[in-house]
């Protein structure tokens, strides 16, 4: 997700740089690269699949990311997708496979992004990742493992949710350890209980919603594009406070009940594991 919308960013921005300094042949030259793929006798999907195979065949990641949106865009389907895929394998031979992985994988964060279009309400998406979730916990692994599996998923299915991360108690049972996590390195990698949203959360024993942590007084900062907070504590069978489930997002005010009931299941769903 964040790998589609960086290079769609980075790939305005340098298109842009490049306009402004073009001169006249460069200019004509993108006109015609765009016009090229215009409907014609071959209609769009069609011309996009050949782009694509093209750029695979002359191995250009850049091509074959930007190929690979127009072709999810024009409507182009998974299978559709690995025939033209193992046409570019045929003619490129073995030498395309590095750019075939990536591309394999590239398609799957587009087709993951689109997934999350599908879902109209917060209701729908939930249900959505609580089946998901219910596979994650019900898989062997180590905690680590299934705490980093839950961000990951949390993350990657909610716009909203820019950082997921787990915070663990300490033995002293008065600071708080950073666990998995995603989004950006925190310096926050040790919390004393009262301190901050987390240690507050390790106090009260109450989620705590933020919906704008400006108007906190009592917050440590992670990052200066974090706009909200929400912290929900996780209890053992004994039903002991042994950790919390802390998200930050971009947003002002994103999160709301049900957020909350949602958030609160799956640190409910991980008693066991403690
Ligand atoms: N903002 C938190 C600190 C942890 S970071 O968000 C990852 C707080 O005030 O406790």
């Amino acid at each position: 997700m964040e790998n589609i919308k960086r290079f769609i960013s980075e790939r305005e921005e340098l298109n842009k740089q490049t306009l402004d300094f073009a001169g006249k042949n460069i200019k004509r030259f993108f006109n015609l690269d765009m016009n090229c793929y215009k409907a014609g006798v071959l209609d769009k999907k069609i011309k996009e699949m050949l782009g694509l195979s093209s750029s695979m065949v002359l191995r250009c990641d850049d091509c074959i990311s930007y190929h690979l949106l127009e072709c999810h865009k024009a409507g182009v389907s998974n299978e559709e997708i690995e025939e033209v895929f193992s046409i570019a394998l045929i003619v490129g031979g073995s030498i395309v496979i590095p750019h075939l992985r990536r591309a394999v994988k590239f398609w799957e964060e587009i087709n993951i992004m689109s997934q999350k279009d599908k879902f109209k309400t917060k209701t729908e998406l939930f249900s959505y990742i609580k089946i998901s979730l219910k596979k994650v916990l019900s898989e062997e692994m180590g905690l680590t493992d299934r705490l980093q599996m839950i961000c990951d998923i949390l993350s990657q299915e909610v716009k909203y949710y820019n950082w997921v991360g787990f915070y663990l108690t300490k033995d002293d049972k008065q600071t708080l350890v950073l666990g998995p996590y995603v989004g950006d390195e925190t310096e926050h990698k040790e919390i004393p209980f009262g301190k901050g949203i987390c240690g507050q959360t390790a106090v009260t024993n109450q989620t705590f919603l933020v919906p704008d942590v400006s108007m906190q007084s009592n917050y440590l900062s992670c990052s200066l594009n974090t706009k909200a907070e929400i912290v929900v504590p996780v209890f053992n069978k004994n039903n002991e406070f042994v950790a919390e489930l802390d998200i930050d997002s971009h947003e002002i005010n994103p999160f709301n009940q049900e957020d909350k009931d949602f958030l609160e299941y799956i640190c409910e769903s991980l008693k066991s594991y403690f």
